[in-house]
């Protein structure tokens, strides 16, 4: 499989569908690749489906999913205006954490996900995503509220981490810090 073939995101898409490499597609119900506009400035990636995610076919459509909407939508911005993914495509079983293998398996259709959308700014939700794209280790907490780089094809791709929205649904007196990062967001789409 040459995944630099895929000339669009739709023939990545057909790629990753017929992909055996990742475990997870053997207990999972669907493909989950991406939701939003495939022409989006802004791209947010999180970590894995979950159980509304695997039912529906497509990226955050549960709980955080919701929560993630109102927040986008409180910095003006739409389904129209983005592109979501995850780091893995299919529901790990029982919500568990994708371990690094299945992370790994993805991650060279990730990034020609990320090479096909080239969007103008990359948002990492949670500790995984941050941890899968940037290669650091370093906690989210440190990782938050800053821009950093994403190098891809030649470009550098305004790239910030921010809190997940999982997260925020059990921590809700934290979701201050993901309204400064997402005002960052706004403030960086505004330029251009
Ligand atoms: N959490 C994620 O990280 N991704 C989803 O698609 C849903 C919940």
């Amino acid at each position: 499989m040459d995944i630099g073939q895929a000339a669009t995101l739709a023939e990545l898409e057909a790629m990753v569908g017929s992909f055996e490499g990742c475990a997870l597609k053997r207990t999972a119900k669907s493909l989950c690749f991406a939701r939003g506009n495939p022409e989006a400035r802004i791209m947010l990636i999180g970590e894995a489906p979950g159980r509304d995610e695997d039912l529906h076919g497509k990226p955050f459509v549960g709980r955080a999913g919701q929560l993630l909407d109102r927040m986008l939508a409180a910095i003006g911005l739409s389904e129209a205006q983005i592109y979501i993914t995850n780091t893995v495509y299919w529901r790990p079983p029982g919500n568990r954490t994708p371990t690094p293998e299945e992370i790994e398996a993805c991650a060279p259709f990730l990034a020609r996900q990320i090479e096909l959308l080239s969007p103008q700014v990359l948002v990492l939700l949670g500790g995984a995503a941050a941890k899968s794209i940037l290669g650091t280790s370093e906690g989210i907490m440190r990782l938050r509220g800053k821009w950093l780089t994403y190098q891809c094809a030649g470009r550098s791709i305004a790239t910030l981490a921010t809190l997940h929205p999982a997260y925020l649904l059990r921590k809700p007196d934290e979701k201050r810090y993901a309204w400064r990062d997402l005002l960052m967001v706004k403030e960086k789409i505004e330029q251009k």
